[in-house]
């Protein structure tokens, strides 16, 4: 079978990595993909948000199955786009629905979802411009800190921790009233602060049943020992000592089956990856998000862990038979260090020359490539987290120790990353 896999960063690295060593693989294409997909497959020039243009081309290459990396094609419909159109109707996009994409597009669709299912998430209210004066009350009722969140997809941007009421009110009318987040903002969410340690829980689902992936920690600060800005996520570890039996046992009956019965049960057509952010308050599990695709960059962990063939996986989300699955995991822990450009989060170059990728690696290291490009025989920076590098080992401490080793070799101007991914573990 001839697959398609939309998005160019770390996670489509790793899934195209994956694919490719499906004997049900016949061909991998990746649109647009980065210097790294490459080894795995042909990059296609394709727009992942351009729906006409992928559909036409999975017509002409005969395309058998599109697998979807990021969210926001899944928001803005993809997977309904092939099933509107008869000559795309039969083929499978592994991704939810626009429908199912709202646990992740909207905040208030996804905290009134787990409302209606009973659902453990923090307290919320909700606001807009007609109740923007309520609103402002309620903000100085509030005790801090505040969480304020736009509802809809802001670049990973759209959550506030507010310290002070004085930021919460200016914050809140930035969004309602100054456009802060353009239309993501005309919804407010206002959210109780919870207090734990978090952790990322996968699941993938057919809309009837579910399987369970690895678990994983990723650690979002861009300094070490968590201090600086958020970033996308700067590395990751897999499994994560304190996700214990007892502890999944509760996210299974609390969160993840409650979820997928309440998609089943509001008839939404979901056939994709369920991340759950949960967070860990006391010994209890609580949902902080819900996104509608695989993270980045736990993807660079959880999908080397998985023993399982995806094309099988993915065929069995597809047919709604994956009942007839289970997951099969490497034991060993796996690491993933995320090397960024100079200036990250905040501004930087791109187009410096990467070396030190051809370096001999051992069987317990990966390299994979997220804002990368070739250029002739050169690869090139090309965004804000350029390469990430994840090995295995029996512990955090020899995983990451591997995957520094690695990185101690590979060199661009400005390079960056954390040495203490996993610290808390060591
Ligand atoms: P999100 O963009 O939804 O992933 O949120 C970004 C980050 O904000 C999360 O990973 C949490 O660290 C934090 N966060 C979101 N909601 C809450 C909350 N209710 N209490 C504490 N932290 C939160
Ligand atoms: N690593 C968090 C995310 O992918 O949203």
């Amino acid at each position: 079978m001839k697959i398609l896999l939309l998005g160019s960063g770390g996670r489509e690295h790793a899934l195209a990595w994956k694919l490719a060593q499906s004997p049900h693989c016949s061909s991998l294409f990746i649109a647009p993909g980065n210097a790294g997909t490459s080894g795995c497959g042909v990059n296609i020039n394709l727009s992942p948000l351009d729906f006409e243009a992928v559909g036409a081309y999975c017509i002409a290459e005969n395309i058998g199955m599109v697998v979807v990396g990021p969210e926001e094609p899944l928001v803005r419909g993809i997977v309904d786009f092939f099933t509107v159109n008869p000559a795309l109707r039969s083929i499978p996009v592994i991704g939810p629905s626009a429908s199912g994409a709202r646990l992740e597009g909207s905040k208030s669709f996804s905290k009134q979802f787990m409302d209606r299912h009973q659902i453990p998430t923090a307290a919320y209210r909700e606001f807009n411009s007609s109740s923007y004066t309520e609103g402002i009350a309620y903000l100085h009722e509030h005790s801090l800190p505040i969480v304020l969140k736009a509802d809809g997809l802001a670049a990973g941007k759209g959550v506030l921790i507010c310290q002070s009421h004085v930021e919460a009110v200016a914050e809140f009318e930035l969004m309602l009233q100054g456009n802060k987040f353009g239309e993501a903002g005309n919804t407010v969410v206002v959210e109780e602060f919870l207090s734990g340690i978090e952790l990322s829980v996968f699941v993938l689902t057919d809309g009837r049943h579910y399987l369970t992936l690895p678990e994983a920690k990723d650690y979002k600060r861009v300094g070490e020992g968590d201090k600086g800005p958020n970033t996308g996520g700067m590395g990751a570890v897999s499994p994560v000592p304190f996700a214990d039996t007892v502890f999944m046992d509760k996210i299974t009956q609390r969160i993840i089956i409650p979820t997928i019965n309440g998609l089943s049960a509001e008839e939404i057509d979901y056939r994709g990856f369920v991340f759950i952010g949960v967070i860990k308050v006391g010994e209890d599990p609580y949902v902080i998000e819900y996104n509608c695709r695989m993270g980045d960059p736990e993807t660079e962990v959880v999908i080397p862990r998985l023993k399982n063939d995806l094309v099988e996986l993915f065929t069995a989300v597809a047919e709604q038979r994956l009942n007839e699955r289970t997951i099969q995991t490497d034991d060993r822990t796996a690491c993933t260090i995320v090397a960024v450009s100079g200036g990250y989060p905040g501004s930087y170059e791109k187009g410096l020359p990467i070396t030190g990728l051809d370096q001999p690696l051992t069987e317990d290291s990966l390299i994979f490539h997220a804002g990368t490009r070739a250029e002739k025989d050169a690869v090139l920076t090309n965004g804000g987290r350029v390469l990430c590098v994840t090995s295995f080992a029996e512990t955090v401490y020899e995983a990451v120790d591997k995957s520094r080793d690695v990185l101690e070799k590979i060199d661009y101007e400005g390079i960056y990353y954390r040495r203490d991914i996993g610290f808390e573990f060591l």
